[in-house]
Protein backbone atom coordinates (compact mmCIF):
# COMPACT_ATOMS: atom_id res chain seq x y z
CA UNK A 1 0.00 0.00 0.00
CA UNK A 2 0.98 3.27 -1.18
CA UNK A 3 1.40 6.35 1.25
CA UNK A 4 -1.10 8.79 0.58
CA UNK A 5 -1.25 12.05 1.79
CA UNK A 6 -2.86 12.76 5.39
CA UNK A 7 -6.54 12.51 4.61
CA UNK A 8 -7.83 14.43 7.46
CA UNK A 9 -8.58 17.00 4.83
CA UNK A 10 -11.14 15.18 3.56
CA UNK A 11 -13.97 12.72 5.22
CA UNK A 12 -16.11 12.48 3.27
CA UNK A 13 -16.22 11.22 -0.36
CA UNK A 14 -17.50 13.74 -3.42
CA UNK A 15 -17.70 12.35 -6.42
CA UNK A 16 -19.42 14.96 -9.04
CA UNK A 17 -20.27 13.59 -13.04
CA UNK A 18 -21.07 16.00 -15.47
CA UNK A 19 -23.07 15.58 -18.86
CA UNK A 20 -19.64 17.05 -20.39
CA UNK A 21 -17.59 14.28 -18.73
CA UNK A 22 -16.32 16.19 -16.25
CA UNK A 23 -15.12 14.11 -12.72
CA UNK A 24 -13.68 15.58 -9.96
CA UNK A 25 -12.37 13.57 -7.24
CA UNK A 26 -11.88 14.85 -3.84
CA UNK A 27 -10.80 13.28 -0.28
CA UNK A 28 -9.76 9.64 -0.14
CA UNK A 29 -11.68 9.27 -3.17
CA UNK A 30 -8.84 11.38 -4.94
CA UNK A 31 -6.43 9.54 -3.46
CA UNK A 32 -7.92 6.20 -4.57
CA UNK A 33 -9.57 6.81 -7.75
CA UNK A 34 -5.43 8.90 -8.48
CA UNK A 35 -4.26 5.30 -7.41
CA UNK A 36 -6.00 3.73 -10.26
CA UNK A 37 -6.32 5.85 -12.97
CA UNK A 38 -2.12 5.72 -12.93
CA UNK A 39 -2.68 1.64 -12.71
CA UNK A 40 -4.54 1.62 -15.84
CA UNK A 41 -2.20 4.26 -17.86
CA UNK A 42 0.67 1.46 -18.49
CA UNK A 43 -1.10 0.55 -21.86
CA UNK A 44 -3.68 2.69 -22.35
CA UNK A 45 -1.04 5.33 -23.15
CA UNK A 46 1.75 6.12 -25.27
CA UNK A 47 3.66 8.73 -23.01
CA UNK A 48 2.76 10.15 -19.55
CA UNK A 49 3.82 13.95 -19.74
CA UNK A 50 3.28 15.94 -16.05
CA UNK A 51 3.36 20.16 -16.69
CA UNK A 52 4.68 21.94 -14.22
CA UNK A 53 5.46 25.09 -13.15
CA UNK A 54 8.51 26.66 -11.56
CA UNK A 55 7.01 26.68 -8.08
CA UNK A 56 4.89 23.49 -8.64
CA UNK A 57 8.25 21.50 -9.85
CA UNK A 58 9.51 22.32 -6.47
CA UNK A 59 6.84 21.80 -3.83
CA UNK A 60 4.14 19.60 -5.48
CA UNK A 61 6.08 17.04 -7.58
CA UNK A 62 7.86 16.05 -4.95
CA UNK A 63 4.80 15.13 -3.13
CA UNK A 64 3.25 13.68 -6.16
CA UNK A 65 6.34 11.16 -6.66
CA UNK A 66 6.61 10.37 -2.76
CA UNK A 67 2.72 9.19 -2.83
CA UNK A 68 1.81 7.96 -5.73
CA UNK A 69 3.33 5.71 -8.22
CA UNK A 70 3.80 7.81 -11.05
CA UNK A 71 4.51 5.70 -14.51
CA UNK A 72 7.90 5.15 -15.15
CA UNK A 73 9.36 6.80 -18.07
CA UNK A 74 6.82 9.80 -17.24
CA UNK A 75 8.73 13.26 -18.39
CA UNK A 76 8.63 16.48 -16.88
CA UNK A 77 7.62 19.37 -18.34
CA UNK A 78 8.14 22.89 -16.69
CA UNK A 79 7.08 26.54 -17.44
CA UNK A 80 7.73 29.59 -15.96
CA UNK A 81 5.28 30.65 -12.82
CA UNK A 82 3.03 33.60 -13.56
CA UNK A 83 0.37 35.26 -15.66
CA UNK A 84 2.61 36.90 -17.63
CA UNK A 85 4.22 33.66 -19.33
CA UNK A 86 0.16 32.74 -20.20
CA UNK A 87 0.73 33.07 -24.07
CA UNK A 88 0.93 31.49 -27.11
CA UNK A 89 4.51 31.35 -27.15
CA UNK A 90 4.82 29.18 -24.35
CA UNK A 91 1.97 27.05 -25.82
CA UNK A 92 4.04 27.19 -28.96
CA UNK A 93 7.59 25.68 -26.81
CA UNK A 94 5.14 23.59 -24.88
CA UNK A 95 4.04 21.78 -28.49
CA UNK A 96 7.49 21.36 -29.55
CA UNK A 97 8.62 20.06 -26.45
CA UNK A 98 5.96 17.46 -26.77
CA UNK A 99 6.68 16.66 -30.57
CA UNK A 100 10.32 16.42 -29.90
CA UNK A 101 9.71 13.88 -26.67
CA UNK A 102 7.47 11.88 -28.80
CA UNK A 103 4.08 12.56 -27.64
CA UNK A 104 1.70 11.80 -29.78
CA UNK A 105 -2.51 12.15 -29.89
CA UNK A 106 -2.58 8.49 -27.48
CA UNK A 107 -0.32 10.35 -24.72
CA UNK A 108 -1.28 11.82 -21.50
CA UNK A 109 -0.36 14.91 -20.17
CA UNK A 110 -0.98 15.61 -16.13
CA UNK A 111 -1.57 19.30 -15.42
CA UNK A 112 -0.17 20.01 -11.93
CA UNK A 113 -0.62 23.73 -10.75
CA UNK A 114 -2.96 27.01 -10.44
CA UNK A 115 -5.51 28.07 -12.81
CA UNK A 116 -2.41 29.73 -15.35
CA UNK A 117 -0.99 26.30 -15.65
CA UNK A 118 -4.46 24.54 -15.44
CA UNK A 119 -5.69 26.51 -18.12
CA UNK A 120 -2.84 26.64 -20.45
CA UNK A 121 -2.20 22.73 -20.23
CA UNK A 122 -5.43 22.37 -20.97
CA UNK A 123 -5.21 24.28 -23.93
CA UNK A 124 -1.93 22.59 -25.14
CA UNK A 125 -3.37 19.28 -24.62
CA UNK A 126 -6.51 19.99 -26.51
CA UNK A 127 -4.69 21.49 -29.56
CA UNK A 128 -2.09 19.22 -30.09
CA UNK A 129 -2.42 16.86 -32.65
CA UNK A 130 -5.94 17.96 -32.35
CA UNK A 131 -5.89 16.65 -29.16
CA UNK A 132 -4.76 14.20 -26.34
CA UNK A 133 -5.95 13.45 -22.83
CA UNK A 134 -5.42 15.54 -20.18
CA UNK A 135 -5.95 15.36 -16.09
CA UNK A 136 -6.07 18.41 -13.83
CA UNK A 137 -3.97 18.55 -10.65
CA UNK A 138 -4.90 21.87 -9.25
CA UNK A 139 -2.74 23.17 -6.41
CA UNK A 140 -3.92 26.40 -5.70
CA UNK A 141 -7.08 27.45 -3.68
CA UNK A 142 -8.28 29.31 -6.85
CA UNK A 143 -8.03 26.66 -9.38
CA UNK A 144 -9.28 23.90 -6.93
CA UNK A 145 -12.81 25.72 -6.62
CA UNK A 146 -12.77 27.78 -10.13
CA UNK A 147 -10.16 27.38 -12.64
CA UNK A 148 -10.00 23.34 -13.05
CA UNK A 149 -14.13 23.61 -12.87
CA UNK A 150 -15.99 24.16 -16.07
CA UNK A 151 -13.78 23.36 -19.30
CA UNK A 152 -12.75 26.81 -20.13
CA UNK A 153 -9.06 26.76 -20.89
CA UNK A 154 -6.99 28.93 -22.69
CA UNK A 155 -4.65 31.98 -22.81
CA UNK A 156 -4.02 35.34 -22.86
CA UNK A 157 -3.29 37.48 -25.82
CA UNK A 158 -1.23 40.45 -25.04
CA UNK A 159 -3.29 42.58 -22.64
CA UNK A 160 -5.88 40.83 -23.14
CA UNK A 161 -7.03 38.30 -20.73
CA UNK A 162 -8.15 34.48 -21.80
CA UNK A 163 -8.62 35.59 -25.32
CA UNK A 164 -7.78 32.62 -27.36
CA UNK A 165 -8.95 29.48 -26.18
CA UNK A 166 -11.45 26.40 -26.37
CA UNK A 167 -13.87 25.31 -24.20
CA UNK A 168 -12.25 21.31 -23.12
CA UNK A 169 -13.04 18.77 -20.48
CA UNK A 170 -10.16 16.63 -18.83
CA UNK A 171 -10.97 13.43 -18.55
CA UNK A 172 -10.64 13.82 -14.64
CA UNK A 173 -10.19 15.98 -11.97
CA UNK A 174 -8.80 15.42 -8.34
CA UNK A 175 -8.55 17.63 -5.91
CA UNK A 176 -5.61 17.32 -3.45
CA UNK A 177 -5.98 19.76 -0.32
CA UNK A 178 -2.59 18.80 0.95
CA UNK A 179 -1.02 21.45 -1.98
CA UNK A 180 -2.34 23.97 -0.15
CA UNK A 181 0.10 23.83 2.54
CA UNK A 182 2.64 25.06 0.53
CA UNK A 183 0.61 27.74 -1.19
CA UNK A 184 1.56 31.47 -0.07
CA UNK A 185 -0.86 33.20 1.98
CA UNK A 186 -1.71 36.08 -0.23
CA UNK A 187 -2.59 33.56 -3.34
CA UNK A 188 -4.28 31.78 -0.86
CA UNK A 189 -6.52 34.54 0.22
CA UNK A 190 -7.14 35.80 -3.12
CA UNK A 191 -8.20 32.01 -3.78
CA UNK A 192 -11.00 32.96 -1.03
CA UNK A 193 -12.83 35.37 -2.33
CA UNK A 194 -14.27 33.17 -5.57
CA UNK A 195 -15.36 30.66 -2.25
CA UNK A 196 -16.90 33.66 -0.91
CA UNK A 197 -18.98 34.53 -4.45
CA UNK A 198 -19.85 30.68 -4.65
CA UNK A 199 -20.72 30.63 -1.00
CA UNK A 200 -23.38 33.45 -2.01
CA UNK A 201 -24.58 32.63 -5.01
CA UNK A 202 -25.48 29.27 -3.81
CA UNK A 203 -27.34 29.45 -0.19
CA UNK A 204 -27.46 31.30 2.78
CA UNK A 205 -26.70 28.08 4.38
CA UNK A 206 -23.59 27.65 2.27
CA UNK A 207 -22.78 31.58 3.70
CA UNK A 208 -23.44 31.22 7.06
CA UNK A 209 -21.23 27.52 6.78
CA UNK A 210 -18.57 29.62 5.63
CA UNK A 211 -18.61 32.36 8.05
CA UNK A 212 -18.41 29.61 10.97
CA UNK A 213 -15.34 27.80 8.72
CA UNK A 214 -13.65 30.67 8.62
CA UNK A 215 -14.59 33.47 10.92
CA UNK A 216 -11.17 35.08 10.88
CA UNK A 217 -7.83 35.49 8.05
CA UNK A 218 -5.71 33.22 10.54
CA UNK A 219 -8.51 30.32 10.61
CA UNK A 220 -7.03 29.98 6.97
CA UNK A 221 -4.80 28.12 8.42
CA UNK A 222 -6.45 25.77 10.08
CA UNK A 223 -6.67 23.05 7.35
CA UNK A 224 -9.07 20.52 8.52
CA UNK A 225 -11.81 23.57 7.74
CA UNK A 226 -11.07 23.50 3.79
CA UNK A 227 -12.51 20.10 3.25
CA UNK A 228 -16.17 20.45 2.89
CA UNK A 229 -16.13 24.38 1.74
CA UNK A 230 -14.01 23.67 -1.11
CA UNK A 231 -16.31 20.61 -1.40
CA UNK A 232 -19.61 22.87 -1.50
CA UNK A 233 -17.69 25.61 -3.77
CA UNK A 234 -17.05 22.94 -6.56
CA UNK A 235 -20.39 21.37 -6.22
CA UNK A 236 -21.80 25.14 -6.65
CA UNK A 237 -19.53 25.93 -9.93
CA UNK A 238 -20.35 22.49 -10.94
CA UNK A 239 -24.07 23.03 -11.00
CA UNK A 240 -23.88 25.80 -12.58
CA UNK A 241 -22.01 24.71 -15.25
CA UNK A 242 -23.47 21.97 -16.04
CA UNK A 243 -26.98 23.89 -16.24
CA UNK A 244 -24.69 26.46 -18.75
CA UNK A 245 -21.35 25.29 -19.94
CA UNK A 246 -21.17 28.18 -22.65
CA UNK A 247 -22.44 31.17 -20.36
CA UNK A 248 -25.66 31.70 -22.47
CA UNK A 249 -27.80 32.50 -19.37
CA UNK A 250 -27.16 30.93 -15.52
CA UNK A 251 -23.03 30.62 -16.28
CA UNK A 252 -23.16 34.38 -15.87
CA UNK A 253 -24.32 34.09 -11.60
CA UNK A 254 -19.94 33.67 -11.17
CA UNK A 255 -19.35 37.09 -12.46
CA UNK A 256 -20.95 37.92 -9.48
CA UNK A 257 -18.22 40.80 -8.11
CA UNK A 258 -16.09 40.59 -11.39
CA UNK A 259 -17.46 43.92 -13.29
CA UNK A 260 -16.28 46.19 -10.63
CA UNK A 261 -13.45 43.94 -9.78
CA UNK A 262 -12.31 43.47 -13.03
CA UNK A 263 -12.33 46.95 -13.43
CA UNK A 264 -10.40 47.52 -9.85
CA UNK A 265 -7.60 45.36 -11.70
CA UNK A 266 -7.19 47.54 -14.96
CA UNK A 267 -7.54 50.07 -12.79
CA UNK A 268 -4.83 49.25 -10.63
CA UNK A 269 -2.70 48.66 -13.77
CA UNK A 270 -2.78 51.70 -15.48
CA UNK A 271 -2.04 53.05 -12.54
CA UNK A 272 1.65 51.15 -12.46
CA UNK A 273 2.81 49.25 -9.14
CA UNK A 274 2.22 46.21 -7.99
CA UNK A 275 -0.68 44.23 -9.53
CA UNK A 276 -3.73 43.80 -7.63
CA UNK A 277 -4.16 40.03 -7.38
CA UNK A 278 -7.18 39.15 -8.99
CA UNK A 279 -9.03 37.82 -5.83
CA UNK A 280 -8.48 40.92 -3.66
CA UNK A 281 -10.32 42.75 -6.60
CA UNK A 282 -13.13 40.23 -6.60
CA UNK A 283 -13.28 40.90 -2.95
CA UNK A 284 -14.08 44.67 -3.40
CA UNK A 285 -15.76 44.42 -6.27
CA UNK A 286 -18.35 42.18 -4.20
CA UNK A 287 -18.67 45.19 -1.69
CA UNK A 288 -19.34 47.38 -4.65
CA UNK A 289 -22.09 45.03 -6.14
CA UNK A 290 -23.51 44.27 -3.16
CA UNK A 291 -24.60 48.27 -2.56
CA UNK A 292 -26.48 47.90 -5.99
CA UNK A 293 -27.83 44.48 -5.08
CA UNK A 294 -29.36 46.35 -2.65
CA UNK A 295 -30.39 49.29 -4.51
CA UNK A 296 -31.47 47.55 -7.39
CA UNK A 297 -32.65 43.72 -6.46
CA UNK A 298 -33.61 44.47 -2.74
CA UNK A 299 -31.26 43.11 -1.17
CA UNK A 300 -31.03 42.86 2.47
CA UNK A 301 -29.65 45.88 4.09
CA UNK A 302 -28.81 44.63 7.69
CA UNK A 303 -27.15 41.66 5.54
CA UNK A 304 -25.24 43.07 2.78
CA UNK A 305 -23.40 45.25 5.78
CA UNK A 306 -22.38 42.89 7.62
CA UNK A 307 -20.84 40.73 4.68
CA UNK A 308 -19.06 43.71 3.89
CA UNK A 309 -18.00 43.85 7.83
CA UNK A 310 -16.69 40.21 6.68
CA UNK A 311 -15.05 41.45 3.74
CA UNK A 312 -13.17 44.12 4.92
CA UNK A 313 -11.74 41.96 8.23
CA UNK A 314 -10.77 39.41 5.65
CA UNK A 315 -8.98 41.15 2.05
CA UNK A 316 -6.70 43.81 2.06
CA UNK A 317 -8.41 47.25 0.41
CA UNK A 318 -7.79 48.58 -2.71
CA UNK A 319 -7.34 52.43 -2.11
CA UNK A 320 -9.24 54.65 -4.44
CA UNK A 321 -10.22 58.13 -4.80
CA UNK A 322 -13.07 60.28 -6.17
CA UNK A 323 -10.59 61.55 -8.76
CA UNK A 324 -10.59 58.12 -9.83
CA UNK A 325 -14.43 57.11 -10.21
CA UNK A 326 -14.76 58.49 -13.90
CA UNK A 327 -11.65 56.20 -14.94
CA UNK A 328 -12.93 53.27 -13.04
CA UNK A 329 -16.47 53.76 -14.43
CA UNK A 330 -14.98 53.74 -18.33
CA UNK A 331 -13.16 50.61 -17.56
CA UNK A 332 -16.90 48.76 -16.34
CA UNK A 333 -17.77 49.60 -20.07
CA UNK A 334 -15.20 47.10 -21.34
CA UNK A 335 -16.86 43.80 -19.38
CA UNK A 336 -17.90 40.95 -21.42
CA UNK A 337 -21.51 41.04 -20.22
CA UNK A 338 -22.06 43.90 -21.55
CA UNK A 339 -25.07 45.01 -24.69
CA UNK A 340 -25.99 48.38 -26.20
CA UNK A 341 -23.14 50.04 -24.49
CA UNK A 342 -25.02 49.57 -21.29
CA UNK A 343 -23.66 48.00 -17.91
CA UNK A 344 -25.29 44.83 -17.05
CA UNK A 345 -24.75 43.32 -13.93
CA UNK A 346 -24.80 39.68 -12.13
CA UNK A 347 -26.67 40.66 -8.97
CA UNK A 348 -28.08 39.75 -6.15
CA UNK A 349 -31.58 39.82 -4.68
CA UNK A 350 -30.77 37.70 -1.70
CA UNK A 351 -27.73 34.98 -0.84
CA UNK A 352 -28.51 32.18 -3.39
CA UNK A 353 -31.10 34.48 -5.56
CA UNK A 354 -29.24 35.70 -8.47
CA UNK A 355 -29.93 38.32 -11.09
CA UNK A 356 -28.54 38.26 -14.40
CA UNK A 357 -28.37 41.14 -16.89
CA UNK A 358 -29.58 44.20 -14.57
CA UNK A 359 -28.85 47.64 -16.37
CA UNK A 360 -27.11 50.04 -13.86
CA UNK A 361 -27.01 53.49 -14.34
CA UNK A 362 -23.53 55.43 -14.35
CA UNK A 363 -25.13 57.40 -11.37
CA UNK A 364 -26.15 55.00 -9.16
CA UNK A 365 -22.82 52.64 -9.77
CA UNK A 366 -21.40 56.62 -8.75
CA UNK A 367 -23.11 56.68 -5.56
CA UNK A 368 -21.85 52.96 -4.74
CA UNK A 369 -18.78 53.72 -5.63
CA UNK A 370 -18.59 56.85 -3.62
CA UNK A 371 -20.11 54.74 -0.64
CA UNK A 372 -17.31 52.30 -0.86
CA UNK A 373 -14.73 54.83 -0.54
CA UNK A 374 -16.70 55.73 2.40
CA UNK A 375 -16.18 52.14 3.91
CA UNK A 376 -12.41 51.38 3.40
CA UNK A 377 -11.88 54.34 5.10
CA UNK A 378 -12.76 52.59 8.73
CA UNK A 379 -11.05 49.52 7.37
CA UNK A 380 -7.79 48.48 8.72
CA UNK A 381 -4.62 49.90 6.21
N1 LIG B 1 -10.73 28.49 -16.59
C1 LIG B 1 -11.45 29.14 -15.72
O1 LIG B 1 -12.68 28.96 -15.61
C2 LIG B 1 -10.79 30.12 -14.79
C3 LIG B 1 -11.48 30.63 -13.68
C4 LIG B 1 -10.81 31.49 -12.83
C5 LIG B 1 -9.49 31.85 -13.09
N2 LIG B 1 -8.85 31.34 -14.17
C6 LIG B 1 -7.46 31.69 -14.46
O2 LIG B 1 -6.66 31.27 -13.36
C7 LIG B 1 -5.48 32.05 -13.36
C8 LIG B 1 -5.11 32.38 -11.92
O3 LIG B 1 -4.88 31.17 -11.24
P1 LIG B 1 -4.13 31.13 -9.83
O4 LIG B 1 -4.67 32.17 -8.95
O5 LIG B 1 -4.15 29.72 -9.39
O6 LIG B 1 -2.66 31.63 -10.19
P2 LIG B 1 -1.32 30.87 -10.62
O7 LIG B 1 -1.61 29.66 -11.40
O8 LIG B 1 -0.44 31.90 -11.23
O9 LIG B 1 -0.70 30.43 -9.21
C9 LIG B 1 -0.32 31.42 -8.29
C10 LIG B 1 1.14 31.23 -7.83
O10 LIG B 1 1.22 30.14 -6.91
C11 LIG B 1 2.22 29.21 -7.33
N3 LIG B 1 1.76 27.92 -6.84
C12 LIG B 1 0.74 27.18 -7.33
N4 LIG B 1 0.48 26.15 -6.52
C13 LIG B 1 1.38 26.21 -5.51
C14 LIG B 1 1.60 25.42 -4.36
N5 LIG B 1 0.81 24.41 -4.04
N6 LIG B 1 2.62 25.77 -3.53
C15 LIG B 1 3.40 26.85 -3.82
N7 LIG B 1 3.22 27.66 -4.87
C16 LIG B 1 2.22 27.34 -5.71
C17 LIG B 1 2.28 29.38 -8.82
O11 LIG B 1 3.50 28.93 -9.33
C18 LIG B 1 2.10 30.89 -8.96
O12 LIG B 1 3.32 31.53 -8.71
C19 LIG B 1 -5.73 33.25 -14.23
O13 LIG B 1 -4.98 33.14 -15.41
C20 LIG B 1 -7.21 33.17 -14.55
O14 LIG B 1 -7.52 33.67 -15.85
C21 LIG B 1 -9.48 30.49 -15.02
Amino acid sequence: MLPVFSMHFFKIFQKYKMNCCQEVFTGTEATKNFEEFLSHCHGKYSGIFILTDSNTRLHCLPRLQENFNIPQGSKILEIKAGEQFKTLGTCERLWHELAQSGADRHSLLICLGGGVLCDMGAFVASTFQRGMDFILLPTTLLAMVDAAIGGKTGVNLGHLKNYVGLFSFPEKIFVFTDFLKTLPAEELVSGFAEVVKHALISTEADFNHLLQSFPEKHSFFELDEWSSVIQKSIATKLHIVEVDVKEQGLRKALNLGHTIGHAFEAHALKRGGAPLLHGFAVAMGLIVELRLSVFYCGFPEKLAYEIIDYLLRIFPVYRIEDQDMDEILDLTYFDKKNRDRKIRMTLLASPGDVQINIGCSRQVMKECLHEYIALIESAPA
